[in-house]
């Protein structure tokens, strides 16, 4: 490309992505596939980096977080952030309503907004370019956090169109819930403390001195009002609302004008019902005065203006005792504590217990039996308890102490490195019965056909089983006995309980649910071990030779393999007639390879060596260790050792991973 047309590509790359974001995040109309944007959004990218004399700092794509800082810079706020008061109750309300009309009359306008739970900020755009972000601060002065909120997807880089030639716009970053949550599993996984909720992630993030931090976090950001603003006038909130969009800025979608105390009240519990269902927290209402020109008469009193306010939800947190902590196993064998509480009623609901995630946030909270603590709802999940209340001990508060063994089996407990989770090791845990045993019975693993979740819970409601190898002993008259069950039914179940007897060692793998053990996993221990003995007395290193198993999955296998529970489990099974075979695997006497039996050495230029002989498996050929005078073919690679000698002193035919591909293909 010329050097001017490759400067008008980039150009018109930028203007194209910005087109695209304010489609996508500010009128919620996108126009193209995300494989599509992110195509343009590479061909920038290399485009900025093959010529840097034309990438700009404003261009879509230095959205990904410049340089950490050492600190942030203050910045001072050319008008103060103010505050806004807060009400709670319609008589509350009423009065304020009350008091606008007695200044404006009985004719004015009135924005009813969402009060969003996030933090406030000010952007400044000066002809159009985004030059400085703060947060609120004291009101006064905040502090600098430009190159974080330049990493937020809904935040222009400049302006589209008629924009003011100063714009001070105020608004609020927020962290979608979902993405809250998204964030705090992957902060548990790692080990990492967790966020207490939305506005504490979204906080700590738009703080973080590494904008490549902030970049990751998904941030929102909603604009709902102005500092200073030259160059543009607007006559009332409204008007501005609508201009915001206009200038490519993103503002809520929920807000309605409003002109009657009755319309206010349905307005609040419209919003208020919804509160749950919306992708992002909020608080309450806010309800601002319409035209400018009536917000200038109403004027301000101390930090706050009087002509908007706060109309609050129900408090959403209570105060109560912590009676005690409870454990419980989850279905995947995940020991949480939970809080016991006295109970105490929150935003409508009766609150007896709630959740504490995991030891590392009882031990941030400081958490003691008999503590006075706040229990915070959101949502239609478990409430979580948010903070103690020192100043209320009595100094007979009690250390939480957590359990040495599973609370349900007594089995051992791990906490794996980067983890915040304890875990019980026990496969047939009675808390992770239902779970483990739905999975095994299922499709993929033992396959035993009619025996869905509905039967697993039906058995074991009935308490017909304890275990997996439990199975094995049901016989059609008990099973009769439950519900509705006809003759015919319980013996098709039967049958297909015991024809799952017989079944692949890699489908029994992976039938014991051995964490991080799916179906790859488990055909490549079957592959490499050939048989569950083998695979039972596997040592350490033997399993980190595994292809595909490093070291975090080796371990998970070891614990379970180190649980004598497990290991006792699989001795009923085997005694119960499962058996697991794999060297006989597809041996069906169909295979091209049918009756050969191969070894493989050295390294093969494609595959690995599991892989061919998965390969030389499924099509009838049978692989083993050694080379002896059985052995048909040896697959030789590079760096072939003792083997190749053997093979070439026994006369052993030889074969490349061409010659076996070609045998395969016939
Ligand atoms: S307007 C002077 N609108 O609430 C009025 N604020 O206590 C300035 N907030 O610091 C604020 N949602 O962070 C306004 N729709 C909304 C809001 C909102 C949340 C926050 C904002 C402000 C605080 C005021």
């Amino acid at each position: 490309m010329p050097p001017s047309s490759t400067k008008q590509r980039i150009e018109g790359l930028q203007k194209e992505i910005e087109e695209h974001d304010y489609r996508y995040y500010v009128l919620d109309k996108p126009i193209i596939s995300d494989e599509k944007y992110d195509k343009l959004f590479k061909e920038l990218q290399q485009l900025e980096e093959s010529n840097p004399q034309w990438a700009s700092p404003h261009s879509p794509t230095q959205k990904v977080g410049g340089k950490p800082l050492d600190k942030f810079k203050k910045v001072k706020h050319s008008r103060p952030m103010l505050s806004l008061q807060n009400v709670y109750t319609s008589e509350e309300f009423t009065q304020v309503f009350s008091r606008w009309r007695d200044t404006l009359g009985a004719s004015f306008a009135v924005v009813g907004e969402p009060k969003f739970d996030g933090l406030a900020v000010e952007l400044v755009y000066e002809n159009g370019f985004l030059a400085v972000a703060s947060t609120r601060g004291d009101g006064e002065t905040g502090e600098d956090v430009t190159e974080n909120v330049k990493t937020i997807k809904s935040v222009p880089l400049r302006l589209r169109e008629n924009f003011p030639k100063l714009l001070e716009v105020r608004g609020e970053i927020i962290l979608m819930k979902e993405d809250f949550e998204a964030l705090n599993k992957q902060r548990a996984k790692s080990g990492e403390p967790l966020f207490a909720n939305p506005r504490n992630a979204a906080a700590g993030s738009i703080r973080q001195l590494d904008p490549k931090i902030a970049a990751q976090r998904k941030l929102d950001l909603f604009c709902h009002g102005i500092g200073s603003m030259t160059g543009v006038t607007a006559t009332s909130h409204w008007e501005l609302l609508k201009l915001f969009n206009v200038w490519g800025l993103r503002t809520h979608t929920l807000y309605q004008s409003l002109t009657s105390l009755s319309a206010i009240e349905s307005f609040y519990k419209k919003v208020e019902s919804q509160r749950d269902s919306l992708p992002y927290e909020i608080d309450g209402i806010v309800l601002k005065i319409n035209s400018f020109k009536d917000q200038e008469e109403l004027g301000f009193v101390a930090r706050s203006p009087r002509w908007a306010i706060a109309y609050k939800f129900k408090a959403q947190e209570g105060i109560t005792e912590l009676h005690d902590v409870v454990f419980q196993v989850g279905r995947t064998g995940v020991i949480t504590p939970v809080a016991v509480l006295k109970p105490v009623w929150v935003g409508g609901v009766e609150v007896k217990r709630a959740g504490l995630h995991n030891e590392d946030q009882v031990r941030e909270l400081g958490l003691k039996i008999g503590d006075t603590v706040v229990v915070k709802r959101a949502g239609d999940v478990i409430p979580d308890v948010v903070s103690v209340i020192e100043d209320k001990r009595t100094g007979k508060e009690k250390k939480i102490v957590f359990p040495k063994h599973c609370p349900a089996c007594h089995s051992h407990i791990v906490r794996n490195e980067g983890e915040a989770a304890h875990r019980c090791t026990n496969m047939a845990c009675p808390a992770r019965l239902a779970e483990g045993l739905k999975h095994f019975c299922s499709k993929r693993a033992m396959n035993i056909e009619g025996l869905g979740d509905k039967w697993i819970d039906l058995l074991q409601e009935n308490k017909l089983i304890t275990h997996f190898s439990s199975l094995y002993d049901l016989d059609k008259e008990t099973v009769m006995t439950l519900e509705r069950q006809g003759d015919k039914s319980a013996q098709k179940l039967i049958d297909a309980i015991a024809r799952s007897k017989e079944t692949t060692l890699d489908r029994f793998l992976f039938a014991l649910g051995i964490p991080l053990v799916g179906e790859r996993t488990a055909e490549l221990l079957a592959t490499h071990f050939g048989s569950l003995s083998a695979f039972m007395k596997a040592s350490d290193e033997e399993l980190t030779h595994v292809e595909e198993v490093g070291p975090t999955v080796s371990l998970r296998i070891r614990q379970f393999l180190s649980e004598p529970k497990n290991r006792d489990e699989i001795d009923r099974l085997i005694k119960k007639g499962v058996q697991p075979h794999w060297e006989s695997h597809n041996q069906t006497g169909l295979g091209l390879l049918a009756g050969k039996t191969f070894v493989i050495t050295g390294t093969l230029p494609s595959l690995s060596r599991d892989e061919a002989a998965l390969l030389i498996r499924q099509n009838g050929g049978k692989v083993t260790n050694s080379v002896s005078k059985q052995t048909d073919f040896l697959v030789v690679g590079d760096d072939a050792g003792s083997k190749l000698q053997k093979a070439q002193a026994l006369g052993v035919a030889q074969l490349d991973e061409a010659g076996l591909k070609k045998l395969i293909s016939g």
